[in-house]
C-alpha cells in the first residue's frame, strides 16, 4: 500500500510493534528442549493479547499462528509440539499479522544454544544483508538496488541468496506488489516512491540458492541440506531513511 494519511501510518505502527513483540518474545524463549509448537503458542499469546490475527492463517489457512523453520528449512515451517529444538540448531521465526485491516510482517533467525562459527556468521551476515538492503530503500531507487545490495553482502562472505523468495509490498494485505528481490538479476525493476510500504527479507544459506517444497505442502527446504537464515522488517519508503515499523517498542 501507499500511505497517504497520518492515520494509516499510525495503524501500521501499531501492528508493526505487535509483530515485533511476538518475534522478540518468541526469540527470547528459544533454548534447547523447547518445541516449535511451544514457541508458536507464545506468539499466539502475544497476538491474542493485542487482538491481532495471524496473517498466514487469515490469508492462506496456514495450520499455525507463526512460521517456524529449523536448519535446512528455509521458510513456512509448521510449528509442532513434536519438533524439539536442540543445541546447534538454527531457527527462523516469522511473524505476520493483521489488526483493524492493517498488516505487518517480520522475521528473525536465532541460534539454539551454541552453534558453529559458520552458522553464527550466517546469522550476522544475513542481518547485515537486511541492513544493506534497507540503506538502498528510498524514493527514486529501485527494487533492484535493494536486491543488488543484499546479494553483494551475501557474496562477500561466501553465502548464497535463495532465489524466488522475495520481500513484498504489504499493508492492506500480507502480500502486495511490488516484489522485492534479494538479487540483482531477478524480477522486474520497480522504482520506489514515498509512502510505499514494503518488506525486505533476505534468505541466505551456507550452500543452496534453490529450495523445494516438503511433503506437508508448506515447508520450503534446501535440496542439499544447507542451513538458512532470514531477517525481515516492514518499512515505509521516504526520500531519506525508511521508517522501520517492526522494531521493538
Ligand atoms: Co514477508
Ligand atoms: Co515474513
Amino acid at each position: 500500500m501507499t500511505i497517504n494519511h497520518q492515520a494509516e501510518l499510525e495503524a501500521l505502527r501499531k501492528i508493526g510493534v505487535i509483530v515485533a513483540e511476538a518475534r522478540d518474545t518468541m526469540g527470547r524463549a528459544v533454548e534447547p528442549g523447547i518445541t516449535t509448537g511451544d514457541l508458536d503458542a507464545i506468539g499466539r499469546g502475544v497476538l491474542h493479547k493485542h487482538g491481532a490475527r495471524s496473517a498466514p492463517q487469515l490469508a492462506y489457512k496456514f495450520p499455525a499462528t507463526t512460521c517456524i523453520s529449523v536448519n535446512d528449512e528455509i521458510a513456512h515451517g509448521i510449528p509442532s509440539k513434536r519438533r524439539v529444538l536442540a543445541a546447534g540448531d538454527l531457527v527462523n521465526i516469522d511473524v505476520s499479522a493483521e489488526l483493524d485491516g492493517y498488516w505487518a510482517d517480520t522475521g528473525a533467525s536465532f541460534a539454539v544454544g551454541s552453534v558453529s562459527a559458520r552458522d553464527l556468521e550466517l546469522l550476522s551476515v544475513t542481518r547485515q544483508a537486511l541492513a544493506a538492503g534497507m540503506r538502498e530503500a528510498r524514493a527514486g531507487n529501485t527494487t533492484r538496488d535493494i536486491g543488488h545490495a543484499v546479494e553483494k553482502r551475501a557474496q562477500r562472505s561466501g553465502f548464497s541468496v535463495v532465489r524466488n523468495l522475495c520481500g513484498h509490498g504489504v499493508g492492506r494485505f500480507i502480500h502486495e506488489p511490488p516484489s522485492v528481490p534479494n538479487t540483482k538479476a531477478e524480477g522486474t525493476r520497480t522504482r520506489l516512491w514515498e509512502g510505499l510500504v514494503i518488506t525486505i527479507e533476505p534468505f541466505l544459506t551456507t550452500g543452496a540458492s534453490t529450495y523445494y517444497e516438503g511433503d506437508d505442502g508448506w515447508t520450503l527446504r534446501t535440496p542439499d541440506g544447507s542451513r538458512g537464515a532470514q531477517f525481515e522488517h516492514t518499512l515505509v519508503i521516504t526520500k531519506g531513511e525508511p521508517i522501520v515499523l517492526t522494531l521493538a517498542a
